[in-house]
């Protein structure tokens, strides 16, 4: 498969009262952007757990966008402020995971910016097509060294864990 044939699947996490907007919009001015995120609807980008990001991931998808409110902007007040705490904890857990820079990706985008978030989908496609498929969990037998990544960062979840316990 050349990179121009393949169409990454994109998981794509939006905020009903803004980023969704967005997308809306850039639809009714018929923005053209690529056309390979698929649209979960959420009431805020806060909503958007970690599980459900790693269970896109392992059921399939190459990427995972959220899109949520600005700062400052969240309808929940400070929501997006965690969604900003979790994407960062999130992408340093990926990264040991072996899961590539871009692949997950948080963008800001309020019902008015149907063209900035249609830049980001865009900007992110062609990122993970020079990435190619994730094929994970698949790719976890092929290498030992993701699946020991796994196994640290469960018993320093654990260790932390029982610490808090205690
Ligand atoms: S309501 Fe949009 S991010 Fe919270």
């Amino acid at each position: 498969m050349t990179d121009l044939e393949f169409q990454p699947k994109i998981i794509g996490f939006l905020c009903n009262w803004c980023s969704y907007r967005a997308a809306d919009l850039a639809g009714s001015t018929r923005t053209r952007y690529a056309p390979n995120v698929r649209y979960v609807r959420v009431m805020c980008s806060g909503r958007v757990d970690p599980a459900f990001v790693m269970k896109a991931l392992s059921l399939g998808a190459d990427g995972v966008l959220v899109a949520g409110c600005h700062p400052g902007e969240c309808h929940y007040l400070e929501q997006n402020y965690k969604t900003m705490r979790r994407m960062t904890m999130l992408q340093h857990t990926l990264r040991q995971l072996g899961v590539e820079e871009g692949r997950v990706r948080l963008v800001w985008a309020s019902a008015a910016e149907g063209h900035r978030l249609a830049k980001a989908i865009d900007e992110m496609v062609d990122r993970i097509r020079s990435l190619g498929p994730l094929r994970w969990p698949a790719g976890w037998q092929e290498r030992p060294e993701v699946l020991a990544a796994i196994e640290r960062v469960a018993s320093e979840h654990a260790s932390a864990a029982q610490e808090v316990a205690t």
